[in-house]
């Protein structure tokens, strides 16, 4: 029996440049949290690999929790995989019939296409200590038109109408704060069996598009730090530490 985990502080804007932004500015200035930040709107939400992320008009969430850590920035990073878990906790609570999975390094999809991204930042703090802000993008109402990366929102998967972004961002905050206690207490051995266990594609022939190349395997899973094991046509494994992975159809 554990007691309720405490809540989050929520600051919660209209409009914002970017959640990350405000959370890289609030931690630049000192603010530890944790602490989420969202906005109904964003103006340049930023997605992965310099990519943007469009909001759409008020019906999405937008929202990044800031944090501090004493981990190093490798393993901080794994938090990712966390909100991985908590979006596909979220997706589950209120889309019926189609489970969510999760894509490496850590979209959600539903029915193969994209519902929620994440894109983690961090920076080090004048004590030494790591600012790290975890920025969640859920379609709840609107999602881009990205042939080439196919989307979907909680609404054209059945879900309507669906969450208000609050009413979203609650129940978030709720699996998050589970998932990082489990990581806490249990380690990301813990984390990356629950994450392969709603993986997409693993087994699978991709296709990794790396900063300077593009490698084909098979995706075997995940290594002990979140890198994808990729097997190779000669047999070698090579691990991908970031980049872009695409299976057939998605
Ligand atoms: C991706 O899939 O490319 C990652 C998208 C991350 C979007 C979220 S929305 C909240 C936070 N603020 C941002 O500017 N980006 C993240």
């Amino acid at each position: 029996m554990g007691s309720d985990p405490v809540q989050v502080p929520i600051l919660a804007l209209d409009e914002i440049d970017s959640t990350n932004a405000e959370a890289r500015r609030r931690a630049e200035a000192g603010e530890t949290g944790p602490l989420w930040i969202t906005a109904l709107r964003q103006t340049a939400g930023r997605g992965r690999r310099g990519r943007v992320w469009q909001t759409g008009q008020g019906g999405n969430l937008a929202a990044t929790l800031l944090m501090v850590t004493d981990k190093p920035p490798a393993e901080a990073a794994q938090v990712s995989f966390i909100a991985a878990l908590a979006v596909a906790d979220l997706v589950r609570t209120f889309v019926r019939g189609a489970p969510a999975k999760v894509k490496w390094p850590n979209d959600v999809l539903v029915n193969g296409r994209k519902i929620s991204g994440i894109l983690v930042e961090s920076g080090r703090r004048p004590d030494g200590r790591l600012w790290l802000a975890t920025g969640i993008g859920v379609n709840l109402a609107d999602a881009p038109d990205a042939p080439e990366r196919p989307a979907t929102t909680f609404i054209a998967e059945g879900c309507d109408p669906p969450p208000s972004p609050r009413e979203a961002l609650e129940r978030l905050s709720d699996s998050m704060a589970g998932w990082l206690g489990v990581w806490e207490n249990q380690g990301f051995a813990a984390i990356a069996e629950a994450w392969t266990i709603r993986a997409h594609g693993l087994g699978k022939p991709c296709q990794a598009r790396l900063t300077d190349s593009v490698i084909e395997g098979l995706a075997e899973g995940l290594d002990v730090d979140g890198a994808l094991r990729l097997r190779l046509p000669d047999g070698e494994i090579r691990r991908i530490m970031a980049g872009d992975v695409f299976f057939e159809g998605t």
